[in-house]
């Protein structure tokens, strides 16, 4: 175990919050939130995130920042500072990163490919299909999109990830409103906004609750350890209930800005809402389309997308490096190559899914529990999203309510009584009883048990 200094510290109390900020925005928002809204019944699913977002994001947030404040440790090294038996928890969260990196950084290489495609022609005439399912091209992208974020985190927490997240968030959330403008304000937007925002509550069911969960988990970066690593880079004198609530609340304007940008779009140009991954490929560049100096606004859009993404791809590639720098004691160079390379050999057959090995199914159909057969870039993201992930928050507030105990962790939220914390007593029932009930809930009506 090093000392705090020699790991690193954030260097300012907002670049901490961007950069915690910048790992939850990501692809989650601006391209999973809506294609999942769109395959589970638009508002009803928008509404069921918003419960589970305050009731269990938002509790399991402050939790992981707290365990990674109190241990300043990597995930693993955090659980088994204070129970050794729940190391394992830990290596789950590392094992998860590299699970979701592999079709993370696929996402990332198509966004890659959309930026340089509005210089090239028009992002609007790429062929989305034709060009994902391709076995070699796709796999180039990829590559470009794990070096970029290798590079990042190869030069450590300050430096890289901080400086950059100052200028692009911001420039993010201007962009996203302009486009959600113009997209509202389509001919025909209409009957788009009243999908995405007028819930049909006879739409909600087991399947929908669960893709919400894992939806809030994935777009937090919660389950796995990630936001107990950044919270291992701050100081004492931080505000970790702050950040619980603004970290999830501008996550979430995000995603929401998102689906505001393409549904109204999806119904003014006819398209399919339950599409699936190829949703915001497909859509947005339409939008632009029908702006003046549209391949510009294009280019900058998917310049940020990729940015957005790298930001996420750090904080899960820093999830491994930390691992293996606290844990194995090798050093952050070494330790970041290994695990971009692994993850990129994982990233290959995720890409040709889509294509070459679109017939090979690592996870057969159980009709019995709602799940279909999946590929490798499928069964992943189901692996991560549905199961490992919302497992690890389940564990986590166990963890934190009944081992290290609420006593002990309201201790370190408050440094020792210091600031105040009003809601200690409910985010402690929250912890030790509703969010893991509910999870567990979740689990069994998404499974199709009850
Ligand atoms: N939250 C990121 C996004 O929305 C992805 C991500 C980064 C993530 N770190 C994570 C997801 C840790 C789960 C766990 O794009």
């Amino acid at each position: 175990m090093k000392d705090i200094a020699g790991r690193g510290q954030w260097a300012t109390k907002t670049g901490f919050v961007l950069a915690a900020a910048g790992s939850a925005v990501g692809l989650g928002n601006l391209w999973k939130f809506p294609y999942m809204a769109g395959e589970n019944g638009g508002a009803a699913f928008v509404l069921v995130y918003l419960g589970i977002l305050v009731l269990i994001g938002m509790t399991v947030m402050l939790a992981e920042l707290t365990v990674g404040r109190h241990t300043q440790l990597d995930a693993l090294g955090a659980y088994k500072k204070l129970s050794a038996k729940w190391a394992w928890v830990g290596g789950m969260g590392v094992l998860c990163a590299f699970l979701i990196m592999a079709f993370y950084t696929v996402v990332g290489g198509w966004a890659i490919k959309y930026f340089l495609g509005s210089f090239a022609t028009a992002a609007a005439n790429i062929d989305f299909v034709g060009f994902i399912t391709a076995p070699i091209e796709p796999i180039i992208y990829t590559l470009i999109f794990c070096v970029f974020t290798w590079i990042i985190v190869f030069f450590g927490i300050g430096g890289g990830i901080e400086k950059a997240s100052k200028i692009m968030m911001p420039l993010l959330f201007i962009f996203i409103i302009i486009i959600a403008i113009r997209s509202c304000t389509l001919p025909g937007a209409g009957a788009g906004l009243s999908y995405y925002l007028k819930p049909d509550i006879s739409q909600i069911n087991g399947g929908v609750i669960l893709a919400a969960l894992g939806q809030v988990f994935f777009s937090l970066s919660l389950g796995m350890g990630c936001m107990i690593t950044y919270g291992s880079y701050l100081g004492r004198d931080s505000s970790l209930t702050q950040s619980a609530w603004m970290i999830p609340t501008l996550d979430t304007a995000i995603a929401f800005l998102a689906g505001l940008a393409i549904f109204p779009a999806v119904f003014a140009f006819g398209m399919e809402p339950g599409q699936g991954p190829g949703l915001m490929f497909a859509t947005l560049p339409q939008v632009f389309g029908q702006m003046p100096a549209g391949e510009f606004f294009a280019s900058i859009f998917f310049l940020l997308v990729i940015f957005a993404a790298l930001t996420s791809a750090i904080s899960l590639l820093e999830v491994v490096t930390a691992y293996f720098v606290d844990e194995k004691s090798i050093n952050r160079s070494s330790a970041s190559v290994i695990g971009i390379i692994g993850i990129f050999i994982l990233a290959i057959p995720c890409s040709l899914s889509m294509g070459s090995l679109a017939g090979v199914h690592i996870i057969p159909e159980i009709a019995s529990m709602n799940i279909p057969a999946m590929g490798f870039f499928d069964a992943f993201d189901f692996i991560t999203s549905k199961l490992m992930l919302p497992l690890g928050g389940l564990l986590l507030c166990i963890f934190v309510g009944w081992v290290w105990g609420t006593d002990n962790a309201i201790n370190e939220i408050t440094e020792g009584g210091i600031s105040s914390f009003p809601l200690a007593g409910v985010w402690s029932i929250l912890v030790k009883f509703i969010a893991p009930i509910a999870i567990f809930m979740v689990f069994l009506s998404g499974f199709g048990v009850i």
